[in-house]
């Protein structure tokens, strides 16, 4: 399938990703995060801003009831494994909406689940209706691409990692499940917003989690590739995906404007450019392990 967008190590496509996932090779891709349709633009609403708002963030995100849905996310999860490698994982990420069909549809595709995490909002919008608590977590699921796979974890840095952002990790315990990052920040949207944009701070931690310098990682749900922006500022390859162009065209804006600014991380230092800081870097110190491939 033709790229839409192709630089050195920064790759997208235009299409469904079934499609384009079935496109390219088989084992070729270390690590995958996905955030799927939520299917939940069916005349819900939220609070923006302190107002009442439907939630509809795109045709997109309509959903197609139950049967039909799930199916779907088996669909691309089957796709999703055929082009991970032997060794490589899957992080999928959702609200109750979807993400309890999308275990099922890990569960169905044979993966094996190694962690959920809770991804708490500190910031999250209050709720307007005072009816039931306020969502403020969404769950993300990790898993490796069969039993025998020996996936990556790079435990270390996740211990003694500098994690400002997150006032639940303890300096130099270990990394447990619940994180507190906050919603994306304006710095984050300069370009143009995405309606389920994931914030810097949570991509940047699962990229220095689960992969090394130089890795593969592909997001077939792209967006506004908060994904593939984490993968530049720490050196790993990537492909999105996603059927608006609309979204891909915001992508090449963020990757662009990043690639204009990139300094390397010993410059950042020299210069003491503290605002790469929440978005960068492996440190210094040699905390990733050597792995066999
Ligand atoms: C939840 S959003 C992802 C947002 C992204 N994580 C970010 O930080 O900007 C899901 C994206 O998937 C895209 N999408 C939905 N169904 C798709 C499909 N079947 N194939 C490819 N892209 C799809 C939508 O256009 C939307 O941009």
């Amino acid at each position: 399938m033709k790229e839409y967008y192709l630089r050195k190590e920064f790759t997208l496509y235009n299409g469904d990703c079934i499609d384009v996932l079935k496109s390219l090779s088989a084992n070729s891709v270390d690590m995958i995060f996905a955030d799927p349709p939520y299917f939940l633009s069916n005349g819900s609403f939220t609070c923006h801003a302190g107002k009442r708002v439907s939630v509809k963030k795109g045709n997109w995100d309509l959903g197609n009831g139950a049967q039909k849905n799930l199916k779907f996310h088996i669909e691309w999860l089957k796709e999703c494994k055929r082009v991970l490698k032997l060794n490589g994982t899957i992080w999928v990420s959702g609200t109750y909406h979807s993400i309890y069909q999308c275990g099922v549809a890990l569960e169905i595709n044979e993966y094996h689940f190694l962690n959920d995490i809770a991804w708490f909002k500190p910031n999250a919008a209050p709720n307007l209706s005072c009816r039931f608590f306020t969502a403020s977590h969404e769950t993300l699921i990790w898993a490796r691409k069969n039993k025998k796979s020996k996936h990556i974890f790079n435990y270390n840095l996740m211990k003694n990692g500098k994690w400002q952002e997150d006032s639940l990790k303890k300096s130099g315990m270990q990394m447990r499940s619940v994180w507190s990052i906050g919603t994306p920040k304006p710095s984050e949207k300069l370009f143009g917003k995405h309606p389920t944009q994931k914030p810097l701070d949570l991509l940047k931690r699962i990229i220095l989690a689960s992969t090394d310098r130089g890795d593969v990682v592909l997001d077939p749900f792209t967006g506004s590739s908060t994904t593939g922006i984490a993968a530049m500022l720490n050196d790993r390859t990537f492909i999105g995906i996603d059927k608006e162009k609309q979204y891909l065209d915001l992508s090449i804006k963020r990757f662009e404007n990043l690639r204009s600014t990139k300094v390397s991380d010993t410059a950042a230092n020299k210069l003491n450019c503290n605002f790469l800081q929440p978005m960068l870097l492996e440190p210094k110190e040699k905390y990733v392990l050597k792995r066999k491939r």
